[in-house]
């Protein structure tokens, strides 16, 4: 072990022997940590500042050991954690870690490359687009999202950033056929079920705010769109001088798992010019399986695609795939040539060199292909379904097991591993009154630090998601949690 306090250490800051010591402290620690991480609470009681105050107002002025910072860590910080790796963890959506998402990150991140360019690292380049097609191949994607069929795709850090740069893109193509002046007239279309990312982004590529349209959902269709009602606010909209620019159809939306009719939407996106984008970021995990890629029927129609395997896909985070069918639609809205990064020779400039600066927002970027590449490796295409199918079963059986007792509803169809559900009203007209105890119940689950779950509203009622996915999760943990959840009610007040 490295020993503190000298002024030193920062001039040998890659000495190999302290980095193989300090790793290894660092791996077991969080060995350690996955190995307890069952046992402390999903989520921590602490007081707003608790960690703050533990804090000095300024750095050391000389370094410390590692030991005695990984000690900090686990009594300072561990302790004031919402631990998303823990099995019971069930909020939000899933965010994985793994043995080869972690391998992948420490390779990526030892390498410390910076593959912006071609030239800047080929190796990590040809593997980007090597392992996007993978991707998008398990997903059953069509051959013009991949290179090999024209296509082609990225790794960014988020959705987010993704869908800035295919809103980027479709205003663009929009605008050199409409004069800049047009912006003002551009319309973007989601659901009311849609992530708000879109609104986000539709916002930093200048699209006017009144011109991004919210088109209800309702459970008939499932909280899906459908293409009648994106249709009736096109229509009105092109009547009234303006021009459609973007649809986007979701694919396991984060409130419900509401699916879009990707076919039917494509359809109308190409009558009408629009782009359309399909957002899988949570249920595109899935897709590899066969049995949930009807859901994508239809993404021949569509411009763009993008997944996160930081979800669902044991990818430590972050690594969002996103794949365009005309890649020079996104590189003409992105690159940028200043001497300082052009090509000095014919062969590093030719046709077909993927320079990654122009796929996205940033220019420095990590090497992420080399994590999904370790972790497509280490599992396989086999592995990765067995792993989504078990979490599609736990979150089935928590469905059956809720519907088997009287007192809950299931309020969204589970169609992949989220589940949706709420203590159901006992009498006409109770509805805040079942609000209310349907919070009390979140907030006594969550406070009991044996699950954590989060809350989504819709049609006015409050209801609590259960997001299976995480990668210690298993079938004791889930029956665990419901067991839970029926405590919780009969001490909120649900009647037994
Ligand atoms: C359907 C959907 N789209 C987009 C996002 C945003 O993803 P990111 O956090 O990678 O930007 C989420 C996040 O949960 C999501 O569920």
């Amino acid at each position: 072990m490295a020993t503190g306090g000298a002024p030193f250490d920062a001039l040998s800051s890659l000495d190999p022997e302290t980095f193989a010591g300090e790793s290894r402290a660092v791996i077991n620690f969080l060995a350690d940590y996955y190995r307890d991480v069952d046992t402390y609470p999903v989520q921590p009681q602490d007081l707003p500042g608790c960690l703050r105050a533990l804090l000095p107002d300024a750095p050391p002025e000389n370094g410390e050991p590692i030991d005695v910072i990984l000690e900090e860590v686990r009594t300072h910080i561990v302790p004031a954690l919402t631990n998303w790796q823990s099995p019971k963890f069930f909020g939000y959506f899933p965010m994985n870690a793994s043995t080869a998402g972690f391998a992948g990150e420490m390779l990526s991140t030892g390498l410390n490359i910076v593959p912006f360019m071609r030239v800047a690292s080929p190796a990590a380049t040809e593997l980007e687009s090597a392992v996007v097609d993978w991707m998008g191949k398990l997903m059953g994607l069509p051959d013009r999202f991949l290179f090999s069929g024209g296509g082609g795709g990225v790794l960014h850090g988020s959705t987010c950033e993704a869908v800035v740069c295919t809103l980027a893109a479709a205003r663009d193509r929009a605008l050199s056929r409409l004069g800049h002046e047009g912006i003002l007239r551009l319309v973007v279309y989601a659901s009311d079920q849609s992530h708000c990312t879109f609104q986000k982004g539709a916002r930093i590529v200048g699209i006017p705010r009144s011109n991004f349209r919210v088109i209800p959902t309702s459970a008939s269709s499932g909280y899906g769109l459908t293409s009648d009602s994106v249709r009736d606010a096109v229509e009105a909209d092109v009547a009234s001088g303006l021009v459609p620019l973007y649809l986007c159809a979701t694919v396991g939306t984060t409130g419900l798992g509401a699916v879009d009719p990707v076919r039917d939407l494509g359809e109308l996106a190409r009558r009408h010019g629009m782009w359309l984008h399909v957002d899988a970021a949570y249920a595109g995990s899935a897709l590899i399986c066969p049995e949930f890629q009807h859901h994508i029927d239809g993404a021949e129609l569509a411009d763009s695609v993008s997944m996160n395997p930081h979800k669902w896909f044991l990818t430590n985070m972050d690594c969002c795939c996103l794949w365009v069918a005309s890649p020079a639609a996104l590189t003409s809205a992105l690159s940028t040539n200043p001497e300082y990064l052009s090509n000095v020779t014919e062969e590093s400039a030719g046709a077909g060199v993927v320079d990654y600066k122009d796929w996205q927002i940033a220019l420095s970027r990590p090497f992420r292909a080399m994590k999904l590449w370790v972790v497509l490796r280490r599992y396989g295409g086999a592995g990765m379904r067995a792993y989504v199918r078990r979490h599609v079963e736990m979150a089935k059986w928590f469905e059956q097991a809720l519907e088997a007792d009287g007192r809950f509803e299931v309020v969204a169809p589970t169609r992949f591993s989220l589940v949706t559900f709420r203590l159901r009203p006992r009498h006409e007209g109770d509805d805040d009154a079942v609000d209310a105890l349907n919070r009390r119940l979140l907030v006594a689950v969550n406070a009991s630090g044996r699950a954590f779950m989060t809350h989504f509203v819709v049609d006015g009622k409050f209801v609590i998601r259960m997001a299976v996915g995480g990668a210690m999760t298993e079938m004791r943990h889930v029956q665990d949690t419901w067991e839970l959840v029926r405590e919780k009610a009969r001490e909120v007040g649900a009647l037994p």
